[in-house]
């Protein structure tokens, strides 16, 4: 029997309207467009307005994904949602989403990987065709994580932001995604997470003790150090060498993070679509947001090598390698 692979159709993304520059940042927290710039590569960030959801940026990536790949909501079999900031705790935003494209009927659910959601959700779709239960998927990573931001807290509200990507899977007899790897520790929790939730509680604090604790410095090392074994892996798995690739679309958490991966893959950074500086870091959002520019922008064609990977709480992390 012929082998079926996953191949990506096409992409969409989406953004909140108000963006907040560093200069804005700078006007309510101690800190500096030169420190934030020089630390991470982020300028500005967008920030979801009042009363908008992660669902919103979900759908409307969704359907330029799927009007740009000229597939009907109705032809889904299943879309698989990445993010850590769901609209409600249920129904799941994948079948808040589901409803409101008019895919109903298809699997719809959510996968909670902190900023490796999509990578994920990607390597969970690609098995979900490989086996042969799904013909089309739509895979997306949303986030609001500015919901999560405590604005009086430097360390961490510079780095955050809003948006969301999606992209449409088909079964195909050619590749598509060659390898995808997932992985996580949970040993290394209190370096990245939110204490509080449903079944621990919430705290009588602002916002309900519902903020982000970050180890800056030791998410860092972690970070580089993972992603370097994470690449290889990936080349491994694909029996490809890093010489074959023509773009690394990493997780845009930080530009000095990026770099470091770029080094070890020994591709010139002009072969690294980097959006950091715009978006900040989006979490789930942050890869198919950084895909869908790429494709857009016309930087990333039809038949080329792709390596897309992913670090966040857990940690956990994520990488697929596929031709576009
Ligand atoms: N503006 C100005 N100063 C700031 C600041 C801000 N926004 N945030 C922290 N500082 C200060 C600190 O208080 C510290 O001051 P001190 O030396 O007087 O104590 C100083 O800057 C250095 O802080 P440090 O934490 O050592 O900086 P760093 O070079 O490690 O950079 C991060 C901090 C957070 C940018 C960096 O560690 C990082 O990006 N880590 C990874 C985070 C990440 O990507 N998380 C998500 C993973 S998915």
């Amino acid at each position: 029997m012929a082998q079926i692979y996953s191949r990506i159709m096409a992409t969409g993304s989406a953004l909140p309207e108000r963006v907040l520059t560093n200069a804005d940042l700078e006007k309510f927290v101690d800190t500096s467009d030169e420190w934030i710039h020089s630390r991470t590569g982020i300028r500005q960030r967008h920030v979801a307005a009042e009363g908008e959801t992660t669902g919103d940026f979900a759908t409307l990536a969704a359907q330029r994904a799927l009007d740009a790949a000229g597939v009907k909501p109705s032809e889904l079999d299943l879309i698989i949602l990445g993010t850590t900031t769901p609209d409600i705790i249920f129904p799941s935003t994948a079948c808040l989403v589901q409803h409101r494209l008019g895919a109903n009927g298809c699997a719809a659910f959510d996968v909670n990987a902190a900023c490796s959601g999509f990578v994920y959700a990607l390597g969970i779709a690609d098995k979900f065709i490989r086996s042969g239960q799904s013909k089309k998927v739509l895979v997306i990573g949303a986030e609001t994580l500015t919901r999560m931001v405590d604005w009086t807290e430097r360390e961490t509200c510079v780095l955050f932001g809003d948006g969301a990507g999606a992209v449409v899977l088909e079964a195909s007899d050619e590749p598509g995604i060659y390898a995808t790897c997932l992985h996580a520790d949970g040993g290394h929790k209190e370096l990245l997470y939110n204490p509080v939730g449903v079944s621990v509680g919430f705290k009588d604090e602002p916002n309900h003790g519902v903020r982000i604790r970050m180890s800056g410095r030791e998410v860092f090392k972690v970070a580089v150090k993972t992603l370097d074994s994470l690449v290889e892996e990936t080349l491994a798995a694909a029996g490809m060498e890093a010489s074959q690739l023509d773009w690394l679309i990493p997780h845009q958490a930080n530009l000095r993070i990026i770099e470091a991966t770029a080094k070890r893959l020994n591709m010139p950074m002009d072969q690294v679509i980097v959006t950091v500086d715009k978006h900040a870091n989006t979490s789930s959002g942050s890869v198919p947001l950084a895909l869908d520019s790429a494709v857009r922008s016309g930087k990333v064609k039809r038949g080329q090598n792709l390596l897309l990977e992913a670090f966040g709480g857990g940690f956990t992390w994520a990488s697929a390698l596929l031709r576009y």
